[in-house]
Formats: structure tokens, C-alpha cells, sequence
């Protein structure tokens, strides 16, 4: 199965940038939170921005399935045919470790939060139900990982809105516009 209209569904376009302002907002509150704020300075102020950080972070578990259902069912366009081998491959791992991200950060998010003893709660109305009790050996282990995969997820998508910009400023190719327009 090829997509021979050079561009993406305008669902594979919503789910893209619905889940680019998610996620670049739960890293944000996140990286606030994590590296600005402590408990004994800002108190409870510190507690709502990390509620809020898990609110909106959540609900990448659920979009995230959805975006790859639809990532197997309706092919994503060719890349340009002026591009490297090489570069194309560079390409294809890149989506895979983003998409690896986004599975990976709010898994390890929740996981974080539960062994802590706190919940996964998703734009305030319900709670993930918990997998894992309280737990100081598995927060131990999934804090550090969230947050170090949380430093690699922003390098990649660095990279990736550096990618895109290139494609549209100096290769002047349709890489971009394949995510915004149908056709002409
Ligand atoms: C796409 C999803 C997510 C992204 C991009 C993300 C990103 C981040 C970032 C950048 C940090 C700061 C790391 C640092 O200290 O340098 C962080 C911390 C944290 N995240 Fe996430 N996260 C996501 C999902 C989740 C989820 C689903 C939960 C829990 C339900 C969660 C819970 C936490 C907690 C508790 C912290 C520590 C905050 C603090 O110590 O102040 N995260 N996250």
C-alpha cells in the first residue's frame, strides 16, 4: 500500500500537530517543574504544575495508539526523491525513536507517578487506574528514566523542527507542506 498523493490524511495531520502543542507543553511544565520549582521554596504551587504536567501528558497514551493504528493503515507520503539514501534512513529512525518517545514518556510518566504513590489523572476528569502500588524500588528506576528520556525526546524534536525548516527554507521540497495542505 503506497501514498501516492504526496501529502498526509487530514486526520494523520490533526493527530501531528494536536499532539505537537500536547507534547511540547507537558515538556515545558515538566522541565519547569522538575529543574525551577522545589517543594521548599514553592510549595504547593510545585504540586499544581506537576497535576497540571500529568493532565494534559496522559492523554499522549490514548492519541498515541490511535496515531499509530492510523500510521499502519494509511502509509505516510515518499519522501522527496532528492534526498540521500542515507538521509532518508535518518529520516525513518527518527520518526521511530519520536514515536518510541511517545510511548515511552507517558508510560514511564505514569509509572513514576504511581510507584510514588500518586495517580495518573487525564485532563481532570478521570484517573488511569493504577498498575503499580507504592513503590520506592520501582521509583527509584523509572524517575531517572523519565527524566532522562524526557532530555533525549527534546534533542529529537530539536532535531526534528530543525529537519522540517531546512526541507522548507533551503531544500524548498514539499516535506513540510505534506503535513499542512491536501494538494495544490
Ligand atoms: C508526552 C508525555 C510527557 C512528557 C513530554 C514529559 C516530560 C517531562 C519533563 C521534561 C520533565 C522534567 C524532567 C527534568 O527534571 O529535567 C518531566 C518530569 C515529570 N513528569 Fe513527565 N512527561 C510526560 C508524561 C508524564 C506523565 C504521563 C506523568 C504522570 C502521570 C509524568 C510525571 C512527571 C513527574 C511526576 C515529573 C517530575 C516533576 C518534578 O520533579 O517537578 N510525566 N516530564
Amino acid at each position: 500500500m503506497k501514498n501516492t498523493t504526496g501529502y498526509y490524511t487530514r486526520t494523520a495531520q490533526l493527530l501531528h500537530w494536536l499532539m505537537a502543542i500536547i507534547f511540547i507543553a507537558a515538556w515545558l511544565i515538566g522541565f519547569y517543574s522538575g529543574n525551577f520549582l522545589s517543594y521548599e521554596t514553592d510549595g504547593s504551587f510545585k504540586g499544581e504544575v506537576i497535576t497540571l504536567h500529568k493532565n494534559i501528558a496522559t492523554t499522549i497514551i490514548f492519541l498515541v495508539v490511535i496515531r499509530i493504528f492510523w500510521r499502519y493503515t494509511h502509509p505516510a507520503p515518499e519522501l522527496p526523491a532528492s534526498m540521500l539514501p542515507l538521509m532518508k534512513k535518518l529520516a525513518h529512525l527518527g520518526h521511530l525513536a519520536l514515536y518510541l518517545v511517545l510511548l515511552a514518556l507517558p508510560i514511564t510518566g505514569c509509572l513514576f507517578s504511581w510507584s510514588a504513590g500518586h495517580p495518573a489523572p487525564v485532563l481532570y476528569l478521570f484517573d488511569i487506574p493504577r498498575l503499580v502500588q507504592e513503590d520506592p524500588d520501582i521509583l527509584a528506576i523509572v524517575k531517572p528514566l523519565h527524566i532522562y528520556i524526557s532530555w533525549a525526546a527534546g534533542l529529537l524534536l530539536a532535531g526534528h523542527i530543525l529537519a522540517a525548516l531546512k526541507h522548507h527554507f533551503i531544500d524548498k521540497d514539499n516535506v513540510l507542506r505534506s503535513m499542512i495542505h491536501q494538494g495544490k
